[in-house]
């Protein structure tokens, strides 16, 4: 192990001390700190991030190489401590753990036809990692031929046969494409095998091996990742998008719950740690508490810290068919120990309103009774707001949330 770490910090070093010399960089000097996309404004970022603990990351994973003359033997070298450097720092490769937080990892080579270097089931340990990646990417093959089709048609396969009977079907799946060249009519179209890879939920993440600025290459691959995965050689924080790629991928709400991002109507904004599940069963607001809390393990009456997330859960009572104008649905927030609080996991302290609040006009009225909160359509204009009302006789409608599923939580 300490012999193929320390070959791979060398590679690495050697990488990083030729950075002025070559387009390529493996973003080590950087540190693998993981970039997700920043929030877009508005939101005063206080709901839950997605867990970012890559010790704890849970994925099924295979990466495609191209190893046609047109990577370099350098390339190809540094493409090699690009990937342990990425997966290597204390994700437990391989599935046999007793935390199931563990990922799996394969390895495809491609040029005119594609190899299976490694299936899901191989890798086993770090050290099978090291191995294989730098036993296998020392040098490229002879062949000028560079088919991404057949790289990905391989990740494919791999990703298909690793799942037989069921086998981890609740890990979500990348697939990590380092190419040379964009090449490919006809039968060699990588574009119809990546958007079926893309439309059943995998994740597809490219990096460009940019020696001169190859826009044809870089276009290309763009239409083959998904949204903002398509990263290149260049990027000074590779490492650090790539972990961020794994990271979000990570991060996903259970069948029937809505992630939260940054914007309802853009599938591929930020992604908050965050579901929310609107309840369409009318209940006084002390009922949809302890509902929340029995709908998930840790669910809640959902919070609204700012104005991101305000709009966010009235755009996910606006696309469920059973809201109807007036929309009006409780949130988690009540009048308890002489101030207005919101609701957290069942045995967390409540946590104070602050800084953002969104009161119809007259509200809050006396609370003597009115000490759970609405959110309610005020005038026709399609906004709501908030309202005070008795939390044991005012039945209505109610929005749940949970944390999501991700390094941080198995589920
Ligand atoms: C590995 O992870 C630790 C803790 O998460 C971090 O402090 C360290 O910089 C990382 N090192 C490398 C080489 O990625
Ligand atoms: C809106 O509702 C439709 C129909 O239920 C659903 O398919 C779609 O995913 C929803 N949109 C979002 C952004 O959740």
């Amino acid at each position: 192990m300490f012999k193929l770490v320390s070959l791979a910090l060398t590679l690495v070093a050697l990488a990083s001390a030729q950075d002025s010399t070559t387009s390529w960089q493996t973003g080590a000097t950087q540190g693998p700190t993981p970039s997700t996309p920043p929030p877009t404004p508005g939101g005063s970022n206080v709901d839950r991030e997605c867990g970012g603990d890559l010790t704890n990351l849970w994925l099924d994973v295979v990466v495609v190489v191209d190893n046609s003359k047109g990577m370099t033997n350098e390339g190809i070298t540094e493409i090699a401590a690009n990937i342990v450097t990425v997966f290597g720092n204390g994700t437990r490769i391989g599935n046999q753990y007793s935390d199931p937080r563990s990922t799996r990892l394969g390895l495809v080579t491609y040029n005119g036809r594609s190899t299976i270097v490694a299936d899901l089931n191989l890798l086993q340990s770090i050290d099978d990692l090291y191995q294989s990646v730098f036993s296998t990417l020392n040098q490229v093959s002879n062949s000028d031929d560079s088919f991404l089709a057949k790289g990905i048609g391989a990740a494919e396969n791999v990703l298909q046969s690793g799942r037989t009977n069921g086998v981890r079907s609740n890990y979500k799946r990348l697939v990590v494409v380092y190419a040379s060249a964009y090449k490919g009519e006809g039968e060699l179209d990588p574009i119809p095998v990546a958007d079926r890879l893309k439309s059943s939920g995998v994740v597809v993440s490219t990096v460009a091996f940019d020696q001169d600025g190859d826009e044809a290459l870089l276009a290309g691959l763009t239409n083959i990742a998904s949204p903002n995965y398509a990263f290149t050689s260049k990027d000074l924080n590779l490492v650090g998008e790539l972990q961020g790629a794994a990271l979000q991928t990570n991060c996903f709400c259970p069948n029937l719950w809505t992630q939260y991002k940054s914007n309802f109507d853009d599938e591929n904004s930020y992604k908050y740690g965050v579901c929310i599940r609107p309840a369409t069963i009318s209940s006084s607001w002390t009922a949809a508490k302890f509902a929340c809390q029995n709908l998930a393990k840790n669910g809640f009456l959902a919070a609204e810290y700012d104005g991101q997330k305000h709009n966010f859960l009235f755009r996910v009572a606006q696309n469920n068919t059973a809201f109807q104008a007036p929309y009006i649905y409780h949130i988690g927030l009540s009048y308890v120990n002489g101030g207005w609080n919101w609701q957290q996991p069942a045995g967390y302290p409540l946590k104070p309103m602050s800084g953002y609040s969104k009161w119809n006009p007259s509200y809050p009225k006396s609370f003597t009774s009115n000490i759970g909160v609405v959110e309610q359509q005020f005038s026709s204009d399609l906004t709501v707001g908030w309202q005070n009302i008795n939390a044991y006789s005012v039945a209505e409608y109610y929005m749940c949330e949970v944390a999501s599923c991700d390094t941080d939580k198995y589920c």
